[in-house]
C-alpha cells in the first residue's frame, strides 16, 4: 500500500472587510468589493507557492502567493465578491515566478463554497490532497492513496487528485476512458444527448472519435476546437470549455456558475482526473 502518513489541513480563515463600494471614479467599480485574509497552517515541505481561485457569482479571482515551508502564512485577498465564493486552491513546488501553463501543481484542493457576508468573520478549510500525477516525496502530509493504494467509500481513504477508485478492486489507478464518460453521463449527457446537434457526449462506439478530431464547421461556436489531444491537457479544449471564461461559447455544464443554477460546474478532483487521463495519452479503454 502506498499510503501516506499524516495529514494536512489548510485553514484558511477569511476575512471580509471594508466591504460596499459605493461606484465612483472607478468605470469596472462593482458594488461586491470584500478583502479576505487567507491563514494557511503547516506549509509543506514541497510547496513554494500556492495559488487561490476565488469565484463568485458574477467574477472570479485569484492570486499567486509564494510561501516558506514548515511556516504558518497569512495570504491577503482583496477585491473578493461578496455572496457565495467557492475558494479553491493548488500548490507547486517551486516559486511562482517559474511557474507556468503547464505547471504540474503538487497539491490539489477541492473547491469549498464560503458565504462571504460583510463584516462577518468566515472560515474555509481547504484540504489539500497530493496529486497523483506530481512527483512524490514521502514525508509527511497528503492524506491520500497512490496507485494502488486501498480506496473506498467505507474507509474514507481517498485517492490522490488525479487517480480514479477502482470500484471493483478497490483500489486506486489511473483514470481510464469509463472514467471519462462516467463523467459526461453525469454532467454532460442530459442536453449533450444522441440527438443534440453540437456535439454528444454519450458514450456510443465513435465517442472516442468525436472527442479526438476538431468539431466540425456545423458547430457554430466552437468548429475547429478539439476537445481531446492525447498526451496535452494544454491543447485539450475540453478543460477550457469546462473551466472559467472559455475562449468561444459558455462554461460548460451550461450555467454552472450561476449561483441560482441546480447544476454545479465540475469539481477541481474531476478536472484533474480528465487531466490525467489526457496526460497519460487519453487511453481508449
Ligand atoms: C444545460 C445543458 C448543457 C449541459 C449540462 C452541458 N452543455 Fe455543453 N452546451 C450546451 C449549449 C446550449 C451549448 C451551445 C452554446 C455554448 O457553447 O455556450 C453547448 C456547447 C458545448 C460545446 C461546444 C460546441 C459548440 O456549440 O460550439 C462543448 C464542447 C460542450 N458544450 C461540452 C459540454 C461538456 C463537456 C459538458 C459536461 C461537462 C456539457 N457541455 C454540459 C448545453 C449544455
Amino acid at each position: 500500500m502506498n499510503r501516506l502518513r499524516g495529514s494536512v489541513k489548510w485553514i484558511a480563515l477569511v476575512l471580509p472587510m471594508a466591504v460596499v463600494s459605493c461606484g465612483g471614479a472607478d468605470s469596472s467599480s462593482e458594488p461586491d468589493l470584500g478583502s479576505a485574509d487567507i491563514a494557511l497552517t503547516q506549509v509543506p515541505a514541497d510547496v513554494l507557492c500556492v495559488h487561490i481561485v476565488a469565484q463568485g457569482a458574477t467574477r472570479t479571482r485569484d492570486r499567486f502567493f509564494d510561501v516558506t515551508p514548515g511556516n504558518g502564512t497569512v495570504l491577503s485577498m482583496n477585491r473578493l465578491p461578496i455572496g457565495m465564493v467557492q475558494f479553491s486552491g493548488e500548490s507547486f513546488s517551486v516559486p511562482c515566478s517559474a511557474t507556468g501553463m503547464m505547471s504540474v501543481p503538487n497539491f490539489i484542493a477541492d473547491a469549498v463554497a464560503v458565504q462571504i457576508d460583510p463584516g462577518v468573520v468566515a472560515s474555509v478549510t481547504l484540504v489539500m490532497l497530493r496529486n497523483g500525477r506530481a512527483d512524490v516525496s514521502v514525508d509527511f502530509e497528503g492524506e491520500c492513496e497512490q496507485t494502488g493504494g486501498t480506496c473506498s467509500a467505507m474507509s474514507g481513504f481517498r485517492c490522490c487528485a488525479g487517480l480514479a477508485c477502482d470500484a471493483t478492486s478497490q483500489t486506486c489507478r489511473p483514470p481510464n476512458f469509463g472514467d471519462i464518460t462516467a463523467v459526461f453521463a453525469q454532467s454532460c449527457v442530459g442536453c449533450h444527448g444522441g440527438t443534440n446537434t453540437r456535439i454528444s457526449l454519450v458514450a456510443d462506439a465513435d465517442l472516442y472519435n468525436r472527442l479526438t478530431t476538431p468539431l466540425p464547421p456545423t458547430v457554430p461556436t466552437c468548429a475547429g476546437m478539439t476537445l481531446v489531444v492525447p498526451g496535452s491537457p494544454m491543447a485539450s479544449f475540453i478543460l477550457q470549455k469546462t473551466a472559467a471564461m472559455p475562449p468561444c461559447g459558455n462554461r460548460m455544464p451550461l450555467r454552472c456558475d450561476d449561483p441560482m443554477s441546480v447544476r454545479a460546474c465540475l469539481s477541481d478532483l474531476t478536472v484533474a482526473l480528465i487531466s490525467a487521463w489526457i496526460a497519460n495519452g487519453a487511453p481508449p479503454m
